[in-house]
């Protein structure tokens, strides 16, 4: 007699189900795209810009044409003659492969060199000599806007100065009149750093074009592979059922492997020229200075408050630096990303956000880096904006952020800029937030401290963001609507393969997703085999980035499975030999209303799909979902962090750093658990010490790990999680949010505020980050504001 199968004990939802993915990683048998290796394989690198900003007066070749082991030499012009020089970027914009004209930043591809193995290549590379002419760099948007800025982009018809874009939300004249009503109006500005998502495995690509059978193969470090199949297609005029994305593991990724890179573009062109494998593999510090940055935003901000500590309304502008080409990858529609997803927390009537965009001489910025196409920006801006907006009135931290947050009973909700947000239990999170911290015997201990001169600080930061892009009336990029998809396929043995449009890049998918088939079908998760990343075998998909696997593609999982399951029904009901109708689901299993000991398990409805099927059926057990989903997930998130700043010296240590996640449903808890960690530690990494920034020439400084900084166990605090509110997404099918970045996300506004509370009396509103003992010691001991935005300075 069949029984109904034990979720926790099949892996399902709610197991915390060892990493199946870690099982070759922690034996090095991991396959990256730099462990594959193609017969007749040649290798290439790329010749960068040592200057920020300079017109090209000459290329000489030669010298490296002329060195044993070269096989090719491409520089821009090469590239122009076969309309390459240039590429669309994700933001409707163009973007140099190999610079013709004039190079824009520094690290700016100029030349490739594919030579036998990697270190001709290199050789090659140096022996190439460029003539170059130096301009003035533009290193901030201040510059930019100047009357006698030189423009950037003088290669764009109708770009007479180097603003991209002015763009506005919200509602001007209902935010002007909250002004009008306001007894008292906080404002702050600040500056939130250009940052790198610095994945440990640099980019690469392995391209392979088969003459023979037209058929070209790249095997690359990206996020999205089908939209990269798509965008070869149009850049290099393939035919796209002729071209083949894989994309292998992958070392981290956190936005950097999005976009669509140079080398990406010459190494396939390469080896169409060469009719052999070609390998390119960035180093690090080609990675720090070239690919996808993230941030580099001015913030300029009011609240317009009532005495009581009611906010009426907020006022936004920004500038944001995206370096010198637009290449964001974020929906179509919205400019700036969803920055506009800003005090979605708060119940606030009127806000109006006021955008712009300009060009500089940095690599292309703005990548999402671990977040919903610049949510951290908003979100840090919004709570730096709270904490305040509550010193202004005098009100407690918490009570304040309480006695705006939207209530539990009043969702669905309209954010101030528009979005809608369906649940949470924002108080609740609070609560539990400070009652693990201790927030009134802190606060006691704080005053004590401060009396002897010591100085403690405790920093807030709560927040929703927006997670899973999107549906597809509202999201898009390129016109390509934001969806996703899984295809599930169950053998006869009751085994099956999953496959999916996302591509994990460490977040635990293989392992998470089996969960969710699991769940549904009760079928073991360790019998099921989850793959993605090949576009050849994999449905479309718009990939993994902004948190959206879980919301898009773990939904099409869930959908993709109850097909199945429809299937299995009737299949059961042959079996059983009784009406569909009568048939009744359990974990696992269906069994007849009337007499429930007389059942099938899925296991046996999987091979009557192939051995036994009814007159008439269509045999196989398989099926694809897309998935389209009605609105974004908010999880909700409380960060409180305590800290002890020392007066003499400027630095701060940790002393404790409390989390409360509500991601609705948490499929794999432990895995939920590594990501809130991973999360917080890169908070930490930001507001403390990851400084990549510019000089007056436009030179990068942090172009490598002794000046860009990543944290360590050593230089990092503990966390202390809590998992105890959970809200469902009423939308989702199995009621998950997303989590990935929403401690990478909320969490610097927290640590920065412990800091800016340790400081308070003295006067200073904002120390930007990352706040280096210097500019602690300097607010500290000259009471001002330390603002940190490029040029460097020379005491930096
Ligand atoms: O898009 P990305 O995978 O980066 O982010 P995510 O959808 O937030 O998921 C990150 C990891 O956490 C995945 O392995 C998810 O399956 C898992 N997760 C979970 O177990 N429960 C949730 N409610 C959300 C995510």
């Amino acid at each position: 007699m069949s029984q109904a199968v034990d979720e926790i004990k099949i892996g399902g939802i709610g197991a915390s189900r060892k990493r199946v993915e870690d099982n070759r990683f922690i034996r090095g048998k991991g396959n990256y795209t730099d462990d594959i290796v193609l017969p007749g394989m040649l290798h290439m690198e790329i010749l960068r810009s040592p200057l920020a900003h300079a017109l090209i007066k000459s290329i000489d070749t030669s010298k490296a044409w002329d060195i044993p082991g070269v096989h090719l030499v491409l520089t821009g012009e090469m590239m122009a003659t076969r309309n390459l020089a240039w590429m669309p970027t994700l933001s409707y914009d163009t973007q140099a492969v190999l610079a013709t004209d004039k190079v824009r930043f520094q690290g700016q591809e100029v030349a490739c060199v594919i030579a036998d193995d990697p270190y001709i290549a290199k050789d090659a590379c140096e022996a190439i000599v460029v003539d170059y002419e130096p301009l003035p760099a533009i290193v901030n948007p201040q510059q930019a806007v100047a009357a006698d800025a030189p423009v950037i982009r003088d290669d764009k018809e109708n770009q007479p100065d180097n603003v991209i874009y002015h763009w506005e939300v919200g509602d001007a004249a209902g935010t002007e009149r909250a002004f009008a009503q306001a007894d008292v109006v906080s404002k702050i500005q600040l500056h939130y750093p250009r940052s790198h998502p610095s994945p440990i495995e640099c980019c690469g690509s392995i391209a392979d074009f088969n003459r023979a059978t037209s058929k070209l193969t790249v095997y690359m470090t990206t996020q999205a592979p089908h939209i990269i199949r798509a965008a070869v297609a149009m850049v290099a005029e393939l035919p796209e059922h002729m071209i083949r994305i894989i994309s292998p593991d992958i070392g981290g990724g956190f936005g950097n492997k999005v976009p669509v890179y140079p080398g990406y573009v010459c190494s396939i062109l390469a080896s169409i020229l060469l009719e052999r494998p070609v390998k390119w593999i960035e180093d690090k510090t080609g990675n720090l200075i070239s690919t996808g940055f993230a941030r580099d935003i001015y913030l300029d901000g009011e609240l317009a408050l009532r005495r009581d500590g009611k906010i009426l309304g907020v006022r936004m502008h920004c500038d944001a630096d995206h370096g010198a080409f637009f290449s964001d990858a974020q929906p179509s529609k919205f400019k700036i990303g969803l920055l506009h997803s800003a005090f979605a927390a708060y119940d606030i009537p009127a806000a109006h956000l006021t955008a712009r965009g300009t060009y500089s001489n940095k690599a292309p910025g703005g990548v999402a880096y671990r977040c919903s196409f610049r949510v951290t920006e908003a979100m840090f801006f919004q709570e730096r904006m709270m904490q305040a907006a509550a010193d202004d009135l005098g009100l407690d931290q918490a009570d304040f952020r309480r006695m705006n947050f939207v209530a539990d009973d009043d969702f669905p909700h309209r954010t101030p800029f528009g979005f809608l947000t369906d649940s949470g239990q924002y108080a609740k999170c609070l609560d539990v937030g400070l009652r693990a911290i201790g927030y009134e015997e802190f606060r006691r201990e704080q005053a004590e401290a401060r009396a002897r001169g010591r100085l403690l600080g405790l920093g807030i930061s709560t927040m929703t963001e927006p997670l899973g892009a999107g549906n597809s009336r509202e999201y898009d990029i390129l016109g390509i609507k934001m969806f996703d998809s899984a295809e599930l396929k169950v053998h006869m043995t009751g085994k099956a393969i999953l496959r999916t449009g996302a591509r994990t890049q460490g977040q635990g998918h293989e392992t998470t997703w089996a969960q969710i088939v699991a769940h549904e079908l009760g079928i073991p998760a360790d019998d099921v085999v989850v793959e993605e990343g090949d576009t050849d075998t994999a449905p479309f998909g718009m990939g993994t980035y902004a948190s959206r696997s879980t919301p898009v593609a773990g939904a099409a999982v869930a959908m993709v499975s109850r097909k199945i399951r429809a299937k299995a029904r009737k299949l059961a009901a042959h079996l059983l030999e009784v009406s569909e109708e009568d048939v009744e689901w359990e974990l696992g299993r269906f069994y007849v209303r009337s007499a429930p000991d007389r059942g099938v398990t899925i296991q046996e409805c999987a091979i009557a799909a192939y051995a036994n099927m009814p007159d008439g059926m269509e045999p196989g057990l398989e099926n694809t979902a897309y998935y389209d989903p009605p609105n974004l997930t908010w999880p909700f998130a409380v960060y409180i962090v305590t800290v002890e700043v020392d007066p003499a010296t400027g630095v701060w240590d940790v002393l404790k750093t409390v989390a409360v996640d509500d991601c609705g449903v948490r499929i794999n808890p432990m895995i939920v658990e590594g990501q809130i960690m991973g999360g917080l530690t890169e908070a930490y990494a930001m507001s403390s010490m990851q400084f990549i920034t510019f000089d007056a020439e436009g030179n990068c400084v942090g172009s490598n790990y002794m000046d860009y900084l990543l944290p360590t166990a050593w230089e990092t605090p503990g966390f202390e999680l809590h998992s105890e509110v959970v809200t469902p997404c009423p939308h989702h099918p199995i009621g998950a949010k997303g989590i990935g970045e929403c401690a990478a996300v909320g969490g610097p506004a927290a640590f920065v505020n412990a800091v800016m509370d340790a400081l308070s009396g003295t006067g200073v509103r904002n120390i930007d980050m990352p706040l280096l003992p210097d500019r602690v010691w300097e607010a500290l001991t000259y009471h001002r504001d330390v603002a940190g935005a490029p040029p460097v300075r020379a005491d930096d």
